[in-house]
């Protein structure tokens, strides 16, 4: 069987780098897209795949523009063959409440958390409907589903990426391409060890299983999500929270 080429944005960061890990030990060709200006955690994060050896390369992506994406996508593709898996991992948080926001607040958040999902999927959609076979997985959170105090942007762009992804789920259900959410909640990233400490504790405490959730964790959801017998999974939201938010 061919090697399946993954595609991960937001790649070097606290849940991307996790997530390449996890698809590489699973046999794929991972790229991990991120901005070239985090020349320091790239740095870092060599160091940490060096034991994967080429089965995962960095490659450099700003999913904010959508030009740029396309190009940089069209290169990866050059570089590895089309792109088999796409996970939107790339996110960013401009926490402040709603009468402070600024417009540039809300479009930041909105442009990368939202936009940026847009950018990839039109960037590789075709391909895979063509050749009969995908998997995407957006990365969403627990906030696009409760709302989080101080998070209207990232609150908004969270859930509206649920109905991005029920909308193309159904878009390419025919053509072998399934798309679905994963919605982590709290980790142990940078991301949420930048929240003010008391608030995170008090967080913490809400969350039943009394810790915040390891990245690897949220990494073995994709991992499941981007398997070739997954096809029967379409649409789809998998919380991964411990029991922060619970629905049925
Ligand atoms: N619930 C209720 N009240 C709160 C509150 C909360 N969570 N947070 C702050 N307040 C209160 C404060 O006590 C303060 O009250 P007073 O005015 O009476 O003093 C008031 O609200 C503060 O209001 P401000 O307008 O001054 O708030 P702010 O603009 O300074 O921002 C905040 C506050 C820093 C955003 C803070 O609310 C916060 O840290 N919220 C949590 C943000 C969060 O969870 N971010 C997650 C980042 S990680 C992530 O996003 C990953 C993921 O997907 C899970």
């Amino acid at each position: 069987m061919t090697q399946r080429v993954a595609l991960v944005t937001g790649g070097i960061g606290g849940l991307g780098t996790e997530i390449c890990k996890h698809l590489a030990r699973s046999g794929r060709q991972v790229v991990a897209a991120d901005l070239a200006s985090r020349a320091e955690r790239e740095a870092e994060f060599e160091k940490e795949v060096a034991a994967f050896g080429g089965t995962i390369t960095f490659h450099a992506i700003d999913v904010g523009d959508f030009d740029a994406c396309t190009q940089a996508i069209k290169s990866i593709e050059g570089k590895y063959g089309a792109v088999d898996i796409l996970v939107n991992a790339a996110g960013i948080t401009r926490d402040t409440t709603l009468r402070k926001m600024s417009p540039q607040q809300w479009s930041d958040v909105l442009a990368i958390n939202l936009g940026g999902v847009f950018n990839t999927c039109r960037a590789v959609v075709e391909g895979m409907s063509e050749r009969g076979f995908g998997r995407i997985v957006n990365i969403s959170s627990v906030n696009g589903q409760t709302g989080q105090f101080g998070q209207t942007n990232y609150s908004a762009a969270k859930a509206g990426m649920h109905g991005f992804t029920m909308a193309l789920a159904r878009e390419v259900a025919r053509k072998g391409v399934t798309v679905n959410s994963v919605s982590p909640g709290y980790c142990r990233t940078a991301m949420v060890a930048a929240i003010a400490e008391n608030v995170r504790n008090q967080i913490i405490a809400n969350i039943p299983v009394g810790r915040l959730g390891e990245p690897s964790e949220i990494a073995r959801v994709v991992d499941f999500l981007c398997a070739d017998e997954s096809g029967f999974i379409t649409g789809a939201n998998i919380p991964v929270n411990g029991g922060y938010f619970m629905d049925f």
